[in-house]
């Protein structure tokens, strides 16, 4: 796979000496493979510079968040939030990647309720007391991309949706534990299902998370009902997304006939995400963008 000679500048742009940068990691990577993981090509893996510059990205989409968070309550429309969203993004820099992002016609997904992901936000559309939504924040710099989101429960929610906020949240923890170098995307994928199983819920199957950094999405596609063990090998400089969909019921989804963007549970159950943005280091991760 690799004809570089131990002097060589390495592969990864780092400026440095292949023995002194990536030569050992290529020879593990080939190990992996030989004994039949599926591991990561060379474009996935950032190097220091690429990973500060996804990083400056990730500030952005964070005060993105932070501002929506302060400023998001009853009757509000999901279109104000897009307003604030692009403002508040184009403000400090950036593009919000979602804007005609394969036809998507607004700058952020709002998905409140039985929404799993992808909502349009809309003027017709005014957050309720009692509503639980998601907001979906990507955005680009200099050609860098970031991506996360979070839940807000709005005025008094019930003790179930509550819940299933919270046990959507708590699953991202779950998840980060398995996130180490030379450990397999499946043994996360696992583990977020096991623990939003034995809390009652279900994980959306259709749809999962993704590479992220030079593009928008990026392999590896991340299963959250996947088994421990397989999907592709984590490494480090490897950079994608924990953004498991949780469904009080169950797991089945379909897409809005009509926009062909929302995705709402089949059985009209509520659904709750939060997403965040993961470097797999050295010595395990590190969380970029939440
Ligand atoms: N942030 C979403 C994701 O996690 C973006 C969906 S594509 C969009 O991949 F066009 F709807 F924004
Ligand atoms: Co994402």
């Amino acid at each position: 796979m690799n004809k570089l000679g131990r002097n060589d500048p390495c592969w990864c742009g780092s400026g440095k000496k292949y023995k002194h940068c990536h030569c050992r990691f290529d020879d593990m990577l080939q190990d992996f493979e030989n004994h039949g993981s599926l591991v990561p090509s060379r474009d996935l893996i950032k190097n220091e510079a690429q990973i500060q510059k996804i990083k400056e990205s990730a500030k952005i989409n964070i005060a993105v968040l932070d501002y929506v968070a302060e400023h998001i309550h009853a009757g509000v429309t999901t279109q104000e939030i897009d307003q604030w969203v692009y403002d508040e993004t184009v403000r400090m820099g950036g593009i919000p990647a979602p804007l005609n992002y394969e036809g998507f016609p607004k700058s952020v997904c709002t998905s409140i309720d039985d929404v799993v992901c992808h909502g349009i936000p809309s003027p017709d559309e005014v957050l309720q007391d009692g509503d639980i939504i998601n907001v979906d924040c990507s955005t680009i710099l200099d050609g860098y991309f970031s991506d996360s989101s979070r839940m807000f429960c709005i005025g008094e929610v019930s003790p179930e949706k509550k819940r299933l906020v919270e046990i959507a949240r708590q699953s991202l923890e779950v998840g980060l534990k398995e996130v180490k170098p030379w450990k397999h995307l499946g043994d996360m994928g696992q583990a977020i299902h096991d623990f939003v199983r034995e809390n009652g819920y279900s994980v959306v199957q259709e749809i999962g998370g993704h590479g992220i950094g030079l593009e928008f999405h990026e392999d590896p596609w991340v299963s959250y009902v996947s088994q421990k063990g397989t999907e592709m090998l984590m490494v480090p400089g490897m950079i994608f997304t924990i953004e498991p969909m949780i469904n009080m019921g169950g797991p089945d989804v379909f897409v809005d006939e009509d926009d062909n963007w929302t995705v709402f549970t089949a059985d009209g159950s509520p659904s709750a995400q939060w997403e965040i943005q993961v470097l797999v280091t050295e010595d395990g991760y590190e969380v970029i963008a939440y």
